[in-house]
């Protein structure tokens, strides 16, 4: 047996924790799981922790993911994904702004503070627009908006009905793209699989019925991938494309705790098994 020992940090055994546990099994690396419903931390003292060479992190939770994230980084324990990637990819205004920095193309994009300003920039870019939280994913709240009427009325709901998290308004152009988006999983610095997500509909999330085929992943769709992971920070994460009319690529988000079942298969790639090569690596070293 390997003396590595690993933590795989996670809310619910799922299909991908599943597959992760398996790929670790194979390899003859020692793991534990720790469920996050039964942590206490003590700021203080790492106790336990300690012996762990890296911990693999699966919440389902984002808070819970950053806070857990942020203690075991300052104390030294790395984690994959690191608090970095996390905090940056789990906040789309966070991502949309590393990626500009960065110099890496994604669509227009406004963020206001107050839903009379949110109304301005609205009628400035021009509709549709696309109206997302910042914190939430498997496609859940997104507002595609089309005309000024259906604008007032969602900015209101949000400033009536929606929690803190609606009180920051971003504003993104939607894309004209094939009835289909992109998502890449970079792993390490290395684009290692790509697939199609197809649907009837604008939003393609495979959570929302999105069909996934395939998806050779072109020089280009192997830059901006590798390009956007650099931007958040590295890790294990996976990118969502949006191809455009005139056939650019726009990196619309990252992911940072990504799925990846619907992907082995559908790429012939064993994705669980390069996260266990990528986390061994990290441990190279320790
Ligand atoms: N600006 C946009 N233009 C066109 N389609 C979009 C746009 N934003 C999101 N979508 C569609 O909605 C899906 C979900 O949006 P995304 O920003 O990835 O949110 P989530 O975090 O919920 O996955 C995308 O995969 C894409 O199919
Ligand atoms: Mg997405």
């Amino acid at each position: 047996m390997n003396k590595l020992k690993i933590a795989i940090l996670l809310s619910r055994v799922r299909v991908e924790e599943k597959l992760l546990m398996q790929a670790f099994t194979d390899r003859q690396v020692d793991f534990e799981l720790i469920d996050d419903r039964e942590i206490v931390f003590d700021l203080h003292q790492k106790g336990n922790w300690q012996q762990y060479n890296v911990v693999v992190e699966r919440c389902i939770n984002h808070s819970r993911a950053l806070y857990a994230l942020r203690i075991l980084n300052d104390w030294g324990i790395p984690t994959i994904n690191s608090y970095q990637v996390a905090a940056i990819c789990g906040d789309k205004l966070q991502t949309t702004s590393a990626l500009i920095r960065d110099g890496v193309p994604s669509p227009g994009c406004k963020v206001a503070f107050t839903s009379e300003e949110a109304l301005k920039a609205i009628e400035e870019m021009g509709y549709p627009v696309v109206l997302k939280p910042a914190v939430g994913s498997w496609g859940r709240l997104l507002s595609k908006i089309n005309d000024r009427e259906a604008a007032e009325s969602i900015l209101e709901h949000k400033e009536v009905l929606g929690s803190y998290h609606h009180s920051i308004f971003y504003i993104q152009e939607y894309i004209h793209k094939p009835a289909r988006d992109i998502r890449s999983f970079v792993v390490g610095g290395e684009t290692i699989a790509a697939i199609y997500r197809y649907s009837d509909h604008w939003i393609t999330n495979t959570a929302r019925g999105g069909k996934a085929q395939n998806c050779p992943i072109t020089p280009e769709i192997d830059k901006i991938s590798m390009d956007a992971s650099k931007a958040v920070g590295g890790g294990v994460v996976a990118i969502d494309l949006l191809e455009t009319e005139d056939g650019r690529l726009l990196v619309n988000e990252v992911n940072y705790t990504m799925e990846f079942r619907n992907s082995i298969d559908t790429t012939g790639v064993n994705i669980p098994d390069k996260v266990v090569d990528y986390v061994l690596k990290v441990t190279q070293g320790k």
